[in-house]
């Protein structure tokens, strides 16, 4: 198990050395990156099939279903899911249809004994096994054993949810995850309170939504007035993990971390207050972890490729009803809700309207953003390209 003072400590270390030298993790060198990639109805489908289908998405954490018979149902992929907590506590999860005639057998959150479909009544246990058929006498003779639930895979470990969207998928949270496992394994997410959520369905590219989670470069000028006051921007720690190094961690330090350089480690305290942690899941998750809070977006492509939709569940990492150092949770919300909703998504909304107007054949990513380096060339590989091949020719760079 890691060490969580050894952890945040490594990281000041290295957010010390660069305040003193003015510096940041850099990448080699900036790096164009053809805009077409947010603007392709081709790449899109692609990243639907691929990116989407083929990875196991993170869609909950254990405190989304807190006991036996708690459900909530997913459906921002275009496949209906049903996830429920059984009796013996296990998570399972199915295509939320019948297996009569399709209908949808539970709509939102809520706690169910078992599950009754509102058409004809059949009636499933917790497990997914049909139990009862309505009027049976009349329906007429089938084996029950072919009408369970069609099952999808799901994982909960660390106090998070994992679900794969096709019923032959074979995947492990730890295999996924790689060596970013133990980070949540320290922290584990089992008993937090969500605090509040809020939906965002823009015309913004799903690609070019999650680009604002991943450099502080913009906290400075988009920021001035909020994150700005207190961030030191443009200085930033990156750290790649999982297979195909395509998960990420940024952490952004805040002003205050300066009070901790004329004191010997021994007397640093509230290490973890000084910077933000700002995770990357592949291929649609940003997770702020903080002492307090956990701030989780989840992003998905909207209808066309210059629509999205995202998802943001605020968590509060200890007992909401006890005061935290003054922090009311809802407040904090609202001012995470607010710095994303007038700063970051609106200047995502009109970078979009000036790549779909489709004159600039490139944006740049400076050596100081190396996460949308390395992000953007997982999602060239998710859709089978070699950041080689891709795309500059494509567009006549
Ligand atoms: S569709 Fe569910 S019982 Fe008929
Ligand atoms: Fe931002």
């Amino acid at each position: 198990m890691l060490n969580e003072k050894e952890v945040l400590h490594a990281i000041v270390k290295r957010v010390l050395k660069h305040l003193d030298a003015g510096t940041t993790d850099s990448a080699e060198a900036p790096y164009r990156h053809p805009t077409w990639t947010y603007t392709d109805p081709a790449l899109f489908e692609q990243e639907r099939l691929k990116i989407f289908k083929e990875n196991p998405q993170l869609v909950g954490f254990s405190p989304d279903l807190p006991q036996p018979g708690s459900f909530f149902t997913f459906d921002d992929l275009g496949v209906p899911v049903l996830l429920v907590r059984d009796n013996e506590g296990k998570v399972n999860a199915f295509l939320n249809a019948c297996s009569h005639r399709g209908a949808r057998l539970k709509e939102g959150c809520g706690k169910a004994a078992a599950l009754s479909c509102p058409y004809h009544a059949w009636g499933f246990d917790l497990k997914g096994k049909l139990r009862t058929i309505y009027k049976e006498e009349s329906f007429g003779c089938v084996d029950k054993a072919y009408y369970n639930l069609v099952k999808l895979p799901v994982e909960e470990k660390y106090g998070m949810i994992f679900v794969g969207l096709d019923p032959d998928m074979k995947f492990s949270i730890d295999d996924h995850l790689g060596d970013l496992a133990p980070y949540f394994a320290m922290w584990d997410f089992s008993s937090m309170e969500l605090v509040n959520t809020h939906e965002w369905r823009l015309q913004t590219n799903w690609k070019l939504a999650l680009d604002t989670f991943c450099e502080g470069y913009h906290f400075g000028p988009l920021h001035k007035d909020s994150v700005g006051d207190y961030a030191i921007g443009n200085l930033s720690l990156f750290d790649r993990f999982g297979p195909g190094q395509r998960h990420h961690r940024v952490a952004f330090p805040n002003t205050s971390i300066g009070t901790l350089k004329d004191l010997p480690e021994d007397q640093w305290t509230d290490v973890f207050s000084h910077f933000q942690l700002v995770h990357f899941i592949y291929p649609n998750i940003s997770m702020l972890v903080s002492p307090t809070a956990v701030e989780f977006f989840q992003l998905y492509p909207g209808a066309t490729v210059d629509s999205h939709m995202t998802r943001y569940r605020c968590y509060w990492r200890s007992d909401l009803s006890r005061p935290d150092q003054g922090r009311d949770p809802q407040a904090h919300f609202e001012f995470i809700r607010e710095v994303v909703d007038k700063e970051d998504y609106w200047v995502s909304a009109n970078v979009q309207k000036s790549l779909s107007a489709n004159v600039k054949p490139f944006s740049t990513f400076g050596r100081n953003e190396p996460a949308l380096i390395n992000m953007h060339q997982a999602f060239l590989r998710g859709v089978g390209m070699t950041p080689e091949q891709a795309p500059l020719e494509k567009v006549g760079a």
